[in-house]
């Protein structure tokens, strides 16, 4: 196999809760990860000697700096290949959102080049070299609907796999994680002691009422750190409730916003009105554990 295309899908946070700060610096959360079939497209070639990477969107670093670089570098490291992989990123995630892109094409060179390269180690096998590149990688390994806990990085998939359609809406406002952590860890009002995901994940996942209570602990600090962000937010989640989304809510650290919807018809409609207030907004579907990993391992399409 000379050249392998996979693509690389991006998640949003059903909900996110912040339980404080750890001693490694990062912090202990509790979250539902669920997986869209809006994707990028990761390209492998092989050539002989060097890891390198093209992509074409200004704010991806063409160099050493990648995520993906350094996920094809400890790989090669760890199976003690001398062979090199020419990486190729066609962007459609937006950067810095909270969609997991950057983590998104790590985990998608990590099962790539275990292929290409005849490793073997699998999903399970790269889950610990995954949890040395970024706490949201280890996801990517899985996908579907799945609760993470401590950094995120311990990842287990939920019993039943939550679908539907998910409008997504970017600002374009790239928001940087450590920044909005940061700003969370400066606001004085403490987390009240309840778990919307316990409660969640606890009842039937397609029952009516628990998703109302899900929230992103983030998101009051995404908009202290982005002021653009919070007057476009209100516009946003108007159009979403409107509509009839389940939930509207940020991703991850922001500055995406998406509504998760159960009908085509009313995620159609939130987009076109999106769209008709000059926002950029697009629409995918959920994918479950299964659609995921055919998916991904690019046998079958989703
Ligand atoms: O692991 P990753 O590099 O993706 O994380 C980016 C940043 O997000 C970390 O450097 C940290 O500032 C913050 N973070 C955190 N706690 C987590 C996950 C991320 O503080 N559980």
């Amino acid at each position: 196999m000379k050249t392998l295309r996979l693509p690389s899908f991006a998640k949003v946070n059903l909900g996110l809760e912040v339980l404080g700060t750890r001693e490694d610096g990062y912090h202990e959360l509790r979250t539902i990860f669920q997986t869209i079939d809006l994707h990028d497209d990761v390209v492998l070639r092989r050539q002989p000697r060097d890891v390198t990477v093209r992509c074409d969107h200004p704010l991806v670093p063409n160099d050493a700096t990648n995520l993906a670089v350094r996920a094809a570098e400890a790989l090669r490291r760890h199976a003690r290949i001398d062979e090199g992989v020419a990486i190729e990123i066609r962007k459609r995630i937006p950067v810095a959102g909270g969609l997991g892109g950057g983590s998104s094409n790590a985990a998608t060179v990590l099962v790539g080049l275990d292929r290409m390269w005849k490793i073997g180690l699998g999903r399970d096998g790269l889950h610990r070299l995954a949890r040395t590149l970024g706490a949201d990688v280890p996801y990517f390994l899985l996908g579907g609907t799945a609760l993470g806990l401590a950094r995120g990085d311990e990842v287990y998939p939920l019993w039943r796999q939550v679908k539907g359609h998910v409008v997504v809406v970017d600002p374009g406002i790239p928001l940087s994680t450590p920044a909005v952590f940061r700003r969370k860890d400066a606001a004085l009002t403490p987390r009240k002691n309840s778990s919307s995901i316990f409660y969640f994940v606890s009842r039937d996942l397609e029952g009516e009422g628990a998703w109302r209570f899900l929230t992103n602990d983030l998101e009051e600090a995404a908009l202290v750190e982005a002021p653009a962000l919070a007057r476009q937010v209100q516009r946003i989640r108007a159009v979403l409730v409107r509509e009839g989304a389940r939930l509207a809510a940020l991703s991850g650290s922001g500055s995406t916003y998406f509504g998760f919807f159960s009908e085509a018809d009313r995620a159609r409609r939130a987009q076109s009105a999106l769209a008709a207030a000059g926002l950029q907004a697009s629409r995918a579907r959920t994918l479950s554990l299964d659609q995921y990993r055919r998916a991904h391992s690019g046998r079958r399409g989703p």
